[in-house]
């Protein structure tokens, strides 16, 4: 098969694309607009396969998306603006790119009569504070990234009712592992530890994550792909959930800091409570994850460490900019 991955130089987009060229035959065109979380580098260790190409564009640019679609008989979808906070300080990407973006995909992909994955995200059910989300749990989101997610997922379900398009949609819990940007909660804790810079931690804390290791992601979107039924959501849960300070306090431990490096910050607003998805669903297409949390972060943490020519330039680069806007203070500053 010849797959159309959009968002594939992205954190689990590029991680997904390198575990399926490993295990199938197919052949990977990755169409990516490379914004700040978009890194060529991300996919360098894959240039010299036959089987992977690259297009820089994005995909809301309908010509764009027709030259990558050359040939194709499938599209997965990861490509968007995927960060909560940044959609609070600056929503318009967010919306362009998953309204319109979307729209301009779904549309190339009815046309040709393609298979369409979309990537999506628990936080569009909102938040839970006891049980876990079915898929035919209601939308309720809370940010404008998690609203903008959402509105994605109802245009794709209207395109498979309305056209009979074979669309998908593949809902994951929050993600770690390698190659993740680090504004996200578990990387910028790890360089922050290694580096010995303030741990910011949002409100009191005990806001819960159902953490799912990307590689367990990448093969359950693998799974959808190929055994999934037109039309339908797929949940996909981590098997734990853990609240973010222990999982700061485990980072600590593992990169061999103290305690004295957290520091509570003013909270998130809108921020959700709890995450929790049930897979009951990915069990019956023969899914399971394979990676518990702290085996997976303690790999996580190794990888960072090993990696620094991945993260230097990120963090020695505009997001230091992006750090200073969010958490008012720069990096490397001293304690207040
Ligand atoms: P990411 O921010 O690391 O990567 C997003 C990628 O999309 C980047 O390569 C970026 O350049 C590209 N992109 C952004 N706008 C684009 C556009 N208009 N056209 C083309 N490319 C564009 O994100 P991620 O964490 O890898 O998330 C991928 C997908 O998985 C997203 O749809 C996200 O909503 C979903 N998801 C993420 C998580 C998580 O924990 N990170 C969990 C569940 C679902
Ligand atoms: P994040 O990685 O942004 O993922 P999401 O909000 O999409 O779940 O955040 C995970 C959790 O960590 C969330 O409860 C917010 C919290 N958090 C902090 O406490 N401090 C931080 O600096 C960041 C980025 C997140």
């Amino acid at each position: 098969m010849r797959l159309l991955v959009c968002g594939g130089a992205g954190f689990i987009g590029s991680n997904f694309v390198r575990g399926r060229l490993a295990t199938s035959d197919d052949e990977i065109v990755v169409l990516d607009k490379l914004t700040y979380a978009g890194r060529r580098e991300n996919l360098q260790d894959l240039d010299g396969d036959a089987r992977f190409s690259f297009v820089h564009g994005a995909i809301e640019d309908p010509a764009a998306v027709a030259g990558a679609l050359e040939g194709a008989q499938a599209v997965v979808n990861f490509a968007a603006e995927t960060h909560v906070d940044r959609s609070i300080i600056e929503p318009d990407a967010f919306v362009r790119t998953h309204a319109l973006g979307t729209y301009v995909l779904l549309e190339a992909a009815r046309e040709r009569g393609l298979r369409f994955l979309q990537i999506s995200t628990d936080e569009v059910y909102g938040s839970i504070e006891e049980g876990s989300f079915s898929e035919s749990s209601p939308l309720d989101p809370s940010s404008p990234y998690s609203a903008t997610k959402a509105g994605a997922d109802l245009l794709v379900s209207s395109y498979h009712r309305t056209f009979g398009s074979e669309t998908l949609i593949c809902r994951g819990s929050n993600n770690y592992g390698p190659y993740q940007y680090p504004e996200k909660l578990i990387p910028l804790m790890i360089l922050n530890a290694l580096a010995g810079d303030r741990l910011p931690v949002y409100g009191d804390g005990l806001n819960v994550r159902n953490w799912l290791f990307v590689e367990d992601f990448a093969g359950a979107i693998g799974h959808v792909l190929d055994r999934g039924e037109a039309g339908q959501v797929y949940n996909v849960g981590g098997p734990d959930e853990c609240p973010n300070i222990a999982v700061v306090r485990r980072i600590l431990e593992l990169c061999g800091r103290d305690e004295s490096l957290i520091e509570y910050v003013g909270d998130r607003p809108g921020h959700d409570r709890r995450y929790s998805l049930g897979s009951a669903k990915m069990a019956g297409l023969g899914w399971s994850a394979a990676m518990g949390f702290d085996l997976g972060l303690g790999r996580t943490v190794q990888w960072y460490r090993d990696n620094a020519w991945w993260w230097e330039p990120i963090r020695g680069g505009a997001y230091r900019d992006y750090y200073r806007r969010q958490y008012g203070h720069s990096l490397d500053a001293p304690p207040a």
